[in-house]
């Protein structure tokens, strides 16, 4: 099976019109040169329905709102948004506060219900963890977006696997590991050590900060489940960086870059995943848009608005 792994699309068509048209363009030019597509978290920026119900109209058009050929997870934008004017900056914890996790998690798959249609397993926590079986593989779809504190996730962008998930994933892994020969995670927060070779003294204490507020719990006990378990693919965003790497002999991507290059490049992750075995190569490509084929997208989404079934 042929994979294409993209993440962090940070759509906010109220922000970034432009954005939204490259997307489409993006999703349609990754799609045709994979079986499934894997979009590992922050489809928005800033958690509005609007970018949600884009997205689901693209996916649509597309012929991609299908379980069996698409996958994603949630990432943290989904929840609680971001930081995006100046003013922000000072709501946006009173705005953590007030955001009702569950019901963010339950509205992001109600937007995106067909994706889970074929699922095998769905999780006791709002869908997670799920898991499908295409072809050969079992692709377990993880939330790992920790829940916002003012001490432990000021920026309500560390993440946490919760333990109830992570007994669920043994459990999936115990009854479907004699259906497939690959074990793919999906999952938005990283694995490695953010590293940062350049920028200034200023930079630099920020992006401290940033390794501070961005990080995944428990890391070195996830993975060894994964081990344990003979995952061969871990799937990620969140950092925005293109990169892959290893660790425990398991084969990581990520894809947090998809959107973040130069002007107009948009980069994916295309993998090759068959009896055990993946081989990752990152793509970049130029997308320019036409203004007409988005303005038929946004037309018929805003038909949509309040026609959704919310869970
Ligand atoms: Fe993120």
């Amino acid at each position: 099976m042929r994979i294409a792994h993209i993440s962090d699309l940070h759509l906010s068509h109220a922000f970034n019109k432009k954005l939204t048209g490259r997307v489409y363009k993006f999703l349609k030019y990754v799609s045709q040169r994979a079986d499934h597509l894997v979009i590992t978290g922050d489809i928005s920026d800033n958690a509005e329905e609007e970018d949600f119900i884009l997205f689901r109209e693209m996916l649509s058009r597309l012929g991609l709102l299908d379980g069996n050929k698409t996958s994603v997870v949630i990432g943290n934008h989904d929840i609680f948004g971001g930081v995006i004017k100046a003013e922000d900056i000072l709501n946006f914890p009173q705005r953590c506060r007030e955001t009702d996790y569950q019901q963010k998690v339950g509205l992001f798959h109600s937007y995106l219900g067909e994706l889970q249609s074929n699922c095998v397993h769905q999780g006791t926590s709002n869908g997670y963890p799920y898991a499908k079986l295409i072809e050969d593989s079992l692709i377990i779809g993880v939330n790992s977006i920790a829940e916002y504190s003012s001490l432990r996730n000021p920026f309500a962008s560390n993440g946490e696997i919760s333990d109830d998930q992570l007994t669920e994933i043994q459990t999936i892994f115990k009854e479907y590991s004699k259906y497939c020969k690959t074990k793919v995670i999906l999952v938005h927060h990283h694995f490695n050590k953010m590293r940062y070779m350049t920028g200034s003294f200023t930079e630099r204490i920020w992006m401290n900060i940033e390794k501070q507020t961005m990080k995944l719990r428990k890391k070195k006990k996830i993975l060894e489940i994964f081990k344990q378990n003979g995952v061969n693919l871990i799937l990620h965003g969140h950092f925005h960086q293109m990169h892959t790497y290893t660790r425990k002999s398991i084969e990581i991507a990520n894809a947090g870059a998809s959107i973040r290059n130069a002007e107009g490049h948009f980069q994916y992750n295309l993998i090759a995943a068959e009896n055990g075995s993946v081989s990752i190569s990152q793509k970049t490509k130029l997308i320019e848009i036409k203004k007409p084929q988005l303005l038929k997208i946004i037309a018929s989404a805003k038909n949509l608005t309040g026609k959704i079934a919310i869970a």
